[in-house]
């Protein structure tokens, strides 16, 4: 018994050793451009400020995040370097498998979560979602019946009664709305339904803070064992996902027994087009469904929420945009919207100040 505590003790104190050695390890501190997940953690309160300033204060406006057991991850304010890693070198730069077990239960195999030929794959089919014939159906139908028949028929109706409305949950609705209806031809009708919030709407934050919670642990086994015990928040996430996961599955039935009666070209959906080109599994289109909603409703209503909210702080934009608009079109049309150069610059703007998507990271394998 004494020979096994002893023989345990050897081999269990190097290890403690080497592992105390890795998380404390201050070697990355004296290289400017490398950043050690401890300061991450450190700062995980008000992470968004700090990577900003750290980026900013990087004479490349370029950092590297160090992690142990993990690979190497870049992050860049600098536009030379966006170029480099998303337009030039795109495959150099994955995604990478730490980013890939954290998202999973959430994103599954969703373009999101993925590399290589899947990613491309569904690229691939996804661009047809931007082109301008779908873009012009976007603004021109779907958006133009969801402003004019719900949203600002409720804004009207809310300014008349004094009614004080929660906008960024208002545009939250109509945004998934939209989505929904481009990408999967459904509509969920958020936007006429009551404004209690919605079960999955519950579910989908519930979802989305949890999983990205698990990127601030000082390390990933913390997450892992709570989700084998199924307790605390992770016991919440696996529920949040089935909530979301029933509500993927219902959108896609509801768009297989509408194919059964047209073909997928005439229905034009993102949805029906992996369908037509063969996308068969079950959870791998789910997976789809999912990584869109996440890619259409949070990022554009966080746009308009910060933009609307700006407008009211800056009256003098406001005026200037209510020129261009009624100057262009009393009912604009895609080519009018085009033509909205200072609107467009103002949305621009109101998204350098506060991006939707304020971080992004690849991993980085070598250091040039
Ligand atoms: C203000 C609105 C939006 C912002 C700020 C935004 C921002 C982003 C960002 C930062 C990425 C990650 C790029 C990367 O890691 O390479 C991304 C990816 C993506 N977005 Fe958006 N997005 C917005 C709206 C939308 C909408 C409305 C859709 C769908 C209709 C959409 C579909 C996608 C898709 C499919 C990807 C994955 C692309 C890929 O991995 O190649 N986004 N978006």
């Amino acid at each position: 018994m004494l020979e096994a505590s002893l023989l345990l003790f050897c081999f269990l104190l190097p290890l403690l050793l080497i592992v105390f050695k890795v998380f404390s390890s201050d070697a990355h501190k004296s290289n400017p451009f490398t950043v050690n997940f401890r300061s991450i953690y450190a700062n995980r309160h008000h992470i968004i400020q700090w990577i900003s300033e750290v980026v900013n204060n990087s004479p490349t406006l370029t950092i590297i995040i160090t992690r142990p057991f993990s690979q190497n991850r870049v992050m860049t304010a600098n536009p030379a370097v966006v170029h480099h890693i998303l337009q030039t070198n795109f495959s150099t730069y994955p995604k990478g498998e730490m980013i890939r077990t954290t998202l999973s239960d959430l994103l599954g195999e969703g373009i999101f979560n993925v590399d290589g030929d899947s990613w491309k794959f569904q690229r691939q089919i996804s661009s047809h979602e931007f082109s301008t014939k779908s873009l012009r159906h976007f603004v021109e139908d779907v958006v133009d019946f969801e402003l004019n028949q719900r949203l600002i028929p409720m804004l009207t109706t809310a300014a008349a009664n004094h009614t004080v409305l929660d906008l960024q949950d208002i545009l939250q609705r109509f945004t998934f709305d939209n989505i929904c209806k481009i990408a999967f031809g459904y509509d969920p009708g958020y936007l006429t339904s009551s404004l209690a919030k919605p079960e999955f709407a519950v579910a989908f934050e519930d979802a989305v803070r949890i999983i990205i919670q698990r990127f601030l642990v000082l390390t990933p086994i913390l997450w892992k064992i709570k989700r084998f015990l199924n307790v605390g928040s992770e016991k919440r996430l696996s529920e949040a996902v089935s909530e979301i996961q029933r509500f993927a599955r219902e959108i896609l039935n509801e768009r297989k027994r509408e194919l059964a009666h047209k073909s997928p070209v005439d229905s034009g959906d993102l949805l029906s087009r992996f369908i037509s080109y063969g996308y068969s599994d079950e959870k791998l289109l789910m997976d789809i469904v999912i990584s869109f909603i996440l890619a259409g409703r949070d990022t554009t209503s966080a746009a308009l929420t910060w933009f609307l909210w700006l407008l009211f702080k800056n009256p003098a934009i406001e005026s200037e945009i209510v020129r261009e608009i009624k100057e262009i079109s009393d009912s604009p049309g895609y080519d009018e919207v085009k033509d909205m150069v200072y609107t467009h610059a103002s949305l621009c703007e109101s998204m350098r100040l506060y991006p939707p998507v304020p971080l992004n990271s690849k991993v980085l394998d070598r250091i040039f």
